[in-house]
């Protein structure tokens, strides 16, 4: 429906199209009030903003106009969602990965076999699927489909790109690089290992769910 208007606007207002498409871009507030809880939990701040200038690329660079692209796209294409959007998933995966951080910290303590960096286990989650933004598109109906540049790259490497251009440089883009099938059998990061499990913990009961393989708890 988006690219329909987008199509309308580009024809009535001729050469006036590039203020209009900037009038519909997603701004950086808007980002920071998304996803404003877990950014809070990001004690550096270079790091908060350089999280918050990924999406932006990843928002300008994917064409998405307003918020309500981000939080009515599914978070996959692969399965049934139920609704679950982007931004949602996006948040359950942060959150999810820096509960299992906290976990291991706060009982295992001076036993801690191995560091854990909360700072990039929050940042990492936040731009770990950020390679959606350009993977997925819309249709010529308004639907999400996997765009053509989805096709070339998946979203761990276009992600990884986006989050290069936005200042992560280094350990970091390991998060984005193997936090799907990809990272298989890889070297990770701690991080990355965390993030990978609360992503799965979100994407393999959305499948078994379809597949009507998931068993509801009975007693
Ligand atoms: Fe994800």
């Amino acid at each position: 429906m988006l690219s329909n208007l987008t199509t309308i606007q580009k024809s009535f207002f001729g050469g006036s199209f590039n203020l209009m498409k900037n009038t519909f871009a997603i701004s950086k507030g808007e980002i920071r009030g998304l996803f404003s809880n877990q950014l809070k939990k990001i004690s550096d701040p270079k790091m908060r903003e350089k999280v918050v200038e990924a999406w932006k690329l990843g928002c300008d660079q994917g064409g998405w106009k307003t918020v309500s692209d981000l939080t009515n796209m599914p978070f996959t294409l692969l399965t049934e969602t139920k609704g679950i959007n982007f931004v949602e998933h996006t948040i359950a995966v942060t959150e999810g990965a820096y509960g299992l951080a906290k976990a291991q910290l706060d009982t295992y303590k001076n036993k801690q076999p191995y560091p854990i960096n909360l700072d990039v286990v929050v940042a990492g989650g936040l731009i770990h699927d950020v390679g959606k933004l350009v993977e997925y598109g819309f249709d010529e109906n308004g639907n999400y489909q996997q765009a053509r540049y989805g096709k070339i790259l998946r979203h761990p490497f276009s992600g990884t790109l986006i989050a290069k251009e936005a200042g992560f440089n280094g350990d970091i883009l390991n998060c984005i690089a193997c936090h799907a099938k990809e990272g298989e059998n890889r070297p990770q990061l701690m991080e990355t290992i965390l993030i990978h499990q609360a992503d799965f913990s979100t994407f393999t009961p959305m499948k078994y769910l379809a597949a009507k393989k998931l068993i509801p708890f009975k007693n």
